[in-house]
């Protein structure tokens, strides 16, 4: 079996994601207990508990899943599609615990302004950040506000440095990776989400680039969350894992007699209510309760990984280089059975 470095899986023959790939604990680890290891970091100035960032979609980041997340320790990026925005501007909630927003592309410089006075990290949301026009917001809200600007998508490192020439401070990764998204089915772009990191991890390494990698989209389970740090990610952007939450927006609603919430993409029908071209899905995932029950979770098997790998800290964590490529028999094997 090889044992491959990260410069030997971006240089993988095929693209590789997170299910394709595992971490080999070469080293006796010197941690007795999961609780040495600690999952704090620093993401955009900010510090926080751990390196999760929620998705700026209408089904997981309103209000309640923004303060939510800052409580315990993470970031979550308001969505710009449902009334959020609205209520904020308007006095109606209070700013508490709102560190990040998303904007649309076209949102005009007062509407920035206003939110920059609260929060240090704007998001330009749009599906491909290789693109002139966000190119040119990035630069204008840079030019004209003291905060920290966050682009995406990209799905390989090949204009990592025009983003970083534009000012992005951070930059979201995965293009036809999440759980929602139709994006690779309805335009043939895309590549698996652990090559997709790898290659932007290396065009950062390779030309010396200041900015911040956030792992966007694929992510299932705490074990993807720590491969994607390992990978090189300095936060893990999650959808499907924290919706169906308390605190996204939206009812619980009882069907087959289990409890679920509805989970959709930003590019869905149900967003856009106009017939205009679909890149996302709707769907509904089980209620889950609170989202402190889902960060605990992730907060476990991050540490875990880390007590295995012999890492005290995210920063060793990134420092892994050791990983095997699993044969679909070897996936399979690992899967609990009935
Ligand atoms: P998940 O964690 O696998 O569910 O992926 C969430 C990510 O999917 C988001 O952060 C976006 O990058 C991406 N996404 C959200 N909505 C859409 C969509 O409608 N089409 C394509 N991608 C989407």
């Amino acid at each position: 079996m090889k044992i491959y470095s990260k410069k030997d899986l971006s240089n993988y023959d095929l693209s590789l994601t997170y299910d394709d790939i595992s971490f080999v604990p070469t080293k006796i680890s010197a941690i007795r207990s999961r609780v040495e290891a600690k999952t704090n970091t620093n993401f955009l100035d900010i510090d926080l508990g751990m390196p999760v960032v929620s998705s700026p979609m209408d089904s997981v980041t309103g209000i309640k899943m923004a303060q939510a997340l800052n409580d315990l320790g993470c970031l979550g990026v308001l969505n710009r599609f449902d009334s959020s925005l609205e209520n904020l501007l308007n006095g109606n909630v209070p700013h508490s615990g709102i560190r990040s927003v998303s904007i649309a592309l076209n949102a005009p410089k007062d509407l920035i302004s206003k939110l920059t006075e609260f929060a240090g990290v704007i998001c330009i949301d749009t599906a491909n950040a290789a693109n002139k026009t966000v190119l040119q917001k990035c630069e204008e809200i840079k030019n004209n506000f003291n905060v920290k600007v966050m682009v995406g998508n990209v799905a390989c490192g090949a204009n990592l440095k025009d983003l970083v020439n534009a000012g992005a401070d951070a930059v979201r990764i995965g293009i036809g990776g999440g759980s929602v998204c139709t994006t690779s089915i309805q335009t043939g772009i895309g590549i698996g989400q652990v090559s997709s990191l790898l290659d932007v991890y290396f065009a950062r390494e390779s030309e010396k680039l200041n900015i911040e990698l956030i792992a966007d989209g694929g992510i299932k389970s705490p074990g993807d969350v720590a491969k994607a740090i390992a990978l090189g990610a300095d936060a893990v952007m999650l959808g499907r894992m924290l919706a169906g939450t308390k605190e996204t927006p939206g009812e619980v609603i009882k069907y087959a007699d289990q409890l679920w919430k509805k989970y959709r993409g930003s590019s869905s029908f149900g967003v856009k209510m106009k017939n205009e071209f679909i890149e996302g899905e709707e769907t509904m995932v089980p209620y889950k309760g609170t989202v402190k029950n889902v960060i605990d979770g992730i907060s476990d098997g991050l540490r875990s990984a880390m007590s295995y790998m012999n890492c005290k800290s995210i920063n060793e964590l990134k420092q892994v280089n050791s990983f095997v490529i699993l044969s679909n028999s070897s996936y399979l094997e690992r899967l609990p059975k009935k």
